[in-house]
């Protein structure tokens, strides 16, 4: 049974690709990752299969060990300090895990992979998942593609981007089979509340406010995260080694539209009649919670990916549109209250972070 280590499988996507690879193979796979804030083992499966660790990716003991005794055959890089606000407030954190932690996964892997290359063949991969904020900000026009020069804006951005250029560097240095993804901004099931979509759907729940940051016109573009995993999924085993494959699904929104398509869904599954917190405050509609706040420093205006090379070459296409998405990630937090309330519990409690002191 060939295994996979997946680092950061307690977080939001990567505990999503961890069920997906229990659906879709019969691999073992091990999961590394530090718990931090945005790591529950809630969000683990509870399978046979699956084998938790838990510790940082930029431990080199540890990282060492584990590919010497678990010898994977994947190493699915997930493991990140993902929030952008979190970034401005403290940037070390993300220096260390993106990219340290991933030049030590770099390092375990050129170490150790010659070493039972005759049993492996050539059939080694590690896959670096990163994001499209490497890519900086676009004008009204335009897409990022795989040939985009780097610009990040964000400390986290700036953290991402380093990293792809070290696994970059491992493929032409080393002959590291290497894979990077890029993709957009996700939405879906577990993920920390912390983000745009789960903060503003709680805080409409729960009848306050839902901020809007600046104008409120800042584009991104929006993918379910099931359909990420599964391009993931596609990019490892048919990707073309030593490439780049954005991920995205040609859906941009402001975050204006977001919002109002949150406020719509909910109003569909739990009207704003019926929603006791909203009606103690005295409001009959979810759209009367927008709040414009400061906006972010340094924000970038948009983003928008151009996927036709994983369409073209992989044949991959996302499942959901945003309808169909928001409407069943609307549902899942509506019935995974439980879920929502542990995994901030004494932890965050949706505060604005990333305003420059
Ligand atoms: N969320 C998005 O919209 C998006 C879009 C594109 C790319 N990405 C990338 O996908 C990856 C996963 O993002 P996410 O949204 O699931 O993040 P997340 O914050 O939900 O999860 C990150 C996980 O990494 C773990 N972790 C953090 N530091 C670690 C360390 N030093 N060692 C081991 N584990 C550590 C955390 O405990 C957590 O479980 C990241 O690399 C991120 O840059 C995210």
């Amino acid at each position: 049974m060939n295994t996979i280590l997946v680092t950061g499988g307690a977080g939001f996507i990567g505990s999503n690709f961890v069920r997906l690879l229990l659906a879709q193979t019969d691999a073992r796979i091990v999961v590394l990752d530090k718990l931090t804030y945005a790591g529950s083992l809630l969000n683990v499966p509870d399978d046979p299969r699956v084998h938790f660790v838990r510790g940082d990716i930029a431990d080199r003991a540890l990282v060492w060990s584990l590919y010497e005794e678990q010898r994977p055959l994947w190493v699915v890089n997930f493991a990140a300090e993902s929030h952008v606000d979190r970034s401005i407030d403290g940037p070390r954190d993300f220096l260390h895990t993106n990219v340290i932690g991933t030049f030590e996964l770099l390092e375990g892997a050129r170490h150790h992979v010659a070493t039972w290359a005759a049993e492996l063949g050539d059939r080694f991969r590690f896959l670096h998942v990163s994001t499209d904020e490497v890519f900086g900000s676009l004008g009204v026009s335009g897409l990022f593609t795989e040939t985009t020069p780097y610009a990040p804006s964000s400390p986290y951005s700036a953290s991402k981007a380093s990293a792809d250029h070290f696994v970059r560097a491992y493929a032409t240095t080393y002959g590291l089979p290497v894979l990077v993804t890029n993709c957009s901004n996700n939405y879906g099931p577990y993920q920390f509340p912390e983000k745009l979509i789960p903060l503003n759907l709680l805080n409409a729940i729960e009848g306050k406010p839902l901020p809007i940051y600046g104008d409120g016109l800042n584009v991104r573009d929006w993918l379910h995260v099931e359909d990420h995993c599964a391009g993931i999924l596609m990019v490892l085993q048919h990707g073309r080694v030593g490439e780049k494959y954005n991920i995205g699904s040609f859906n941009e929104r402001t975050n204006l539209e977001v919002i109002d398509h949150l406020c719509g869904a909910l109003e569909a599954l739990l009207p704003a009649s019926a929603n006791a917190a909203l009606n103690a405050a005295g409001l009959h509609s979810y759209g009367e919670l927008k709040t414009f706040v400061p906006d972010r420093p340094g924000h970038d205006r948009r983003y928008a990916v151009d996927a036709s090379k994983i369409r073209r070459e992989l044949g991959w296409n996302p499942h959901y549109n945003f309808d169909s998405g928001i409407r069943a990630t609307v549902q899942w937090y509506l019935e995974h209250r439980d879920w929502c309330a542990a995994v901030q519990q004494g932890r965050y409690t949706r505060e604005r972070l990333g305003l420059r002191a």
